[in-house]
């Protein structure tokens, strides 16, 4: 069964741009993506957007519909009514490069600044047997994307440009969180998360957790114990004492 739906489709680049009306037909089991490529088909060859996998694997296609960050490949056009005008803009936080392609590079320049997986230099191959538990938290975090659904939507960063020299967001603190969580992981990553990444910036609205389309727990598995970690050291009484005693 098809109809024929009104899309709002922001359109322009870094300098200027707008919203765009289209009427455009759907089909039966089309998800937003799907309407996407039939606009660029049939009525702007131009519409940039990007986008590799259609199967929710990519990360490529985070744009916001209907003003609700989402992977235009895995939002379904029957969670729309059929006389519901659909918007589709580009990721706020990010530059838009062109009409819903956005310039992601504040992400790769976040990745960059977090040291490596660094195990004990005398560790030998076979010498550590991993705990199941420890496994599987890796693993949750692991199903990571890289769509930036999150730190698109994370106010820290949304709505405070001057906020994203001294923020990781929460995909970033979120890797420092599984590296500090890692039994064989050696480097300081707590004062590191607090001073350099921002994990202060953070108060747990929990919004990154609410749009991951991997539904992984970010603010409750990833950055509460992130930062129960720093509190201890920072402030835990016997950690202080200890510190200061040692350093004697
Ligand atoms: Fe996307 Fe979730 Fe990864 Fe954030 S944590 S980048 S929302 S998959
Ligand atoms: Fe931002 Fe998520 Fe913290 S939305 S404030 S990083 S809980
Ligand atoms: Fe790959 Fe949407 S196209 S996640």
């Amino acid at each position: 069964m098809s109809y024929k739906a009104s899309f709002r489709v922001w359109r322009g680049d870094a300098t200027s741009g707008g919203l765009q009306d289209f009427t455009v037909e759907v089909n039966e089991g089309e998800v937003v993506l799907d309407i996407i490529h039939r606009l660029q088909a049939t009525q702007c060859s131009d519409l940039a957007v990007r986008w590799n996998c259609k199967a929710g694997k990519c990360g490529s296609c985070s744009a916001e519909i209907n003003g609700r960050p989402r992977l235009l490949c895995m939002t379904r056009m029957s969670v729309f009514a059929e006389d519901e005008v659909v918007t589709v803009t580009p990721m706020r936080t990010f530059p838009v490069i062109r009409d819903l392609v956005t310039d992601v590079s504040y992400n790769y320049t976040k990745a960059r600044e977090i040291p490596a997986f660094t195990p004990p230099a005398d560790l030998k191959p076979g010498e550590y047997r991993m705990k199941q538990v420890d496994v599987e938290r890796s693993q949750e975090f692991r199903k990571c994307i890289e769509c930036f659904l999150c730190q698109n939507t994370c106010h820290v960063i949304r709505d405070h440009e001057e906020n994203k020299e001294n923020f990781a967001g929460p995909r970033f603190l979120m890797r420092i969180a599984e590296l500090e969580m890692h039994p064989l992981d050696v480097a300081d990553r707590r004062h590191a998360a607090q001073d350099e990444h921002g994990l202060g910036y953070c108060n747990i609205t929990k919004c990154c957790t609410e749009v991951c389309p991997e539904n992984i727990h970010i603010t409750d598995n990833a950055l509460i114990p992130m930062k129960e970690r720093v509190v201890d050291r920072r402030y835990d009484p016997v950690v202080w004492l200890g510190s200061k005693i040692f350093r004697r």
